[in-house]
């Protein structure tokens, strides 16, 4: 599928990156950058720059960088004819691409298409069960309250019992190998090295990605002589990764967004319910503890989280775990807590939904919760035992990255409790520090494990070869021309900026300005990406505005508007002249010197230098 230019021209200039980056994400405006939490890398303060005069991003905290293409194929994990489908659609621009044939081309879209195909058939199954099965389920669905709209939104299905039903699925099918049916996670080999199902007599819940994708299942235990937990749910793989995964997430996001909160639950059937009952700004985390990476996903569409974790003692602890991580993210939280014995479905399905609601409305503080807990337990009787739950609360508090915030909060404890604040203070502290020992233990920031983009080692690369890009993307015309007749690929030490400057160069001649948007694009390399991301995006602009100044106070908006570029463009051209006689003199000297030469040259940096 190849789309023409001119439809890829008009859904550019219909696709500002501001625009479509504030759709997946907060963006605030700063002066004349935009700033957001990089969704590529677990973010704490805004570092992803988006230039809205270049069109393109850039994180410099990880190093991702793009135009609007890239930024919709990384986030949503999809090729480019898709982001650019996508980005019509969101345009209103009409596009006539319809693929009938399951794109097999690369093993991504292969483990896509697998998943797809496995859903329809779990989904198929379950509408057209015979026999006792059919009454089986039945009776299940009805007692689970599922109605069948729901079924549908949710594609749920039914694995059967036999071990090979989706395995002779596949074989008729006869597109995908077995090979890539394992590593979708739906079959497993034995110790034969023959396959068999790995789900089977289950209900299964199609977990979808944030562009409703289906990455993986769960499946619901059925019959009590399978073996095996409640709960099975697809291995990792290389589309789904459980601790970056919230299930719900693609139907919530609009409504999470609307009512600027989330509802957190813990399972799959919570969901589900609380969708069919009209709660749709919820998502799950299914059974693992809450992640790092939840937190963010969450944090792209609100700020505020409700906690809703089962009221038994895995779900306390679940939810106590999860006040951290969302504190230390720096979001709001309130829980809700059923009475015990509840979860968020067996509660509508026993007492209905406005019943639910009042307990919704009633969500309570941290410090409610935890002292609620106390209470229960009896626990708030000796000095001791209060002390212990002071202690619990500001070692909550303390992971609160903002001081008013935690100022605020340690207000409130010293009234409820009539306790001196100075000493509530002195106590934060030591929980401070002992947080930060826990959280930065040889006190570096913690890095993504996987990390997806390399950040570019910019020290290596001389300043001269980074102003250069610098002049090509920010400059005026004059400075652009100056560079053009007076630069030698000589200059260049640097591979990437190499490549780079090549390029924009190119794209100078032959169009007359420079889109650095299309030529990020156009870059495979992603140092290259990198680096001219960096140098495009506001924040460079201000390290060099320091260069400029001599000192370390920045220059005003208007100082540096006033960058004379072609005065930098001459400056730099004359260091590239005098650094390449430089390592003329040193190789000369290295390999058997010729004095005349080295004179020669040595007068020329200093004619240079009294320039
Ligand atoms: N879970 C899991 N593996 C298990 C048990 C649970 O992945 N062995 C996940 C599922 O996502 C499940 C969630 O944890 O939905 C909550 O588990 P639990 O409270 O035990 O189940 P319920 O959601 O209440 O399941 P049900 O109502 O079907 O009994
Ligand atoms: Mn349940």
């Amino acid at each position: 599928m190849i789309i023409p230019q001119e439809k890829l021209d008009e859904i550019v200039q219909a696709s500002d990156i501001v625009d479509v980056i504030s759709s997946y994400a907060q963006v605030k405006r700063r002066g004349k950058a935009f700033l957001a939490l990089c969704p590529f890398h677990p973010d704490k303060n805004p570092s992803l720059n988006i230039s809205q005069q270049k069109q393109v991003y850039h994180c410099f905290a990880c190093g991702a960088s793009g135009n609007v293409f890239t930024f919709v194929m990384e986030y949503d994990k999809i090729t480019f004819v898709e982001a650019a489908a996508k980005l019509a659609f969101r345009a209103g621009i009409e596009l006539n691409i319809r693929s009938t044939t399951p794109d097999v081309s690369n093993e991504i879209s292969r483990l896509y298409e697998i998943n797809k195909s496995a859903a329809k058939f779990f989904f198929e199954k379950l509408q057209n069960v015979s026999g006792y099965e059919k009454d089986f389920l039945t009776e299940y669905i009805k007692n689970r309250d599922i109605k069948k709209d729901t079924m549908r939104k949710f594609g749920i299905g039914y694995a059967e019992k036999e071990w090979d039903s989706l395995l002779n699925h596949f074989k008729e099918e006869n597109i995908f190998t077995e090979e890539d049916i394992e590593k979708a996670g739906l079959i497993i080999k034995n110790e034969k090295g023959k396959y068999y199902d790995r789900f089977r007599g289950r209900l299964m819940f199609p977990i979808f990605s944030e562009n409703d994708k289906v990455v993986g299942f769960g499946g619901r235990k059925l019959y009590e002589d399978e073996t095996g937990g409640k709960y099975l749910n697809s291995p990792e793989t290389r589309i789904y990764s459980k601790s970056r995964i919230l299930y719900g997430l693609n139907f919530s996001r609009e409504s999470i967004r609307a009512l600027d909160y989330v509802l957190l639950v813990e399972g799959y059937m919570d969901l589900i319910s609380l969708h069919q009952a009209g709660f749709h700004n919820v998502v799950a985390s299914s059974g693992t503890a809450l992640t790092v990476e939840q937190v963010q996903l969450i944090a792209r569409y609100t700020k505020n989280i409700v906690m809703n974790y089962d009221a038994d003692l895995a779900g306390i602890k679940a939810t106590k775990r999860g006040i951290e991580l969302v504190l230390e993210a720096g979001l709001e939280l309130t829980v809700v807590t059923l009475p015990e014995g509840e979860d968020p479905d067996s509660f509508i399905k026993n007492k209905g939904k406005e019943e639910f609601e009042v307990f919704l409305n009633n969500r309570k503080s941290i410090i409610e919760f935890i002292s609620e807990l106390y209470i229960k337990e009896n626990k708030l009787n000796s000095v001791q035992e209060r002390t212990d739950y002071i202690k619990e609360i500001i070692g909550y508090i303390s992971r609160i990255p903002d001081s008013i915030k935690r100022a605020f909060f340690i207000k409130d404890i010293a009234t409820k409790y009539g306790l001196y604040e100075s000493d509530l203070r002195d106590e934060l502290e030591k929980a401070i520090k002992t947080f930060k020992k826990e959280y930065y233990p040889k006190s570096s920031i913690v890095l993504p494990e996987k990390k997806t983009f390399k950040k570019q080692d910019k020290k290596k690369i001389d300043r001269a070869e980074i102003d250069l890009l610098d002049i090509l993307v920010n400059g005026d015309n004059k400075a652009i021309e100056y560079l053009e007749n007076n630069l030698d690929v000589q200059f260049i030490q640097d591979e990437t900026v190499l490549k780079i400057t090549t390029e924009l160069l190119d794209e100078y001649m032959n169009e007359g300005k420079i889109d650095v948007s299309k030529i990020i694009n156009k870059l495979e390399d992603t140092q290259a990406k990198t680096l001219l991301g960096s140098v495009s995006t506001a924040k460079y602009e201000v390290s060099k505005s320091e260069k400029f100044a001599n000192n370390n106070t920045l220059l005003s908006k208007t100082e540096r508007k006033l960058t004379n570029y072609l005065k930098v463009a001459k400056d730099v051209i004359k260091n590239f002249q005098i650094s390449l006689r430089q390592r003329k003199i040193d190789e000369l000297l290295k390999g058997g010197s010729d004095p005349t030469e080295i004179i020669r040259l040595k007068r020329e940096i200093n004619d240079l230098q009294k320039n």
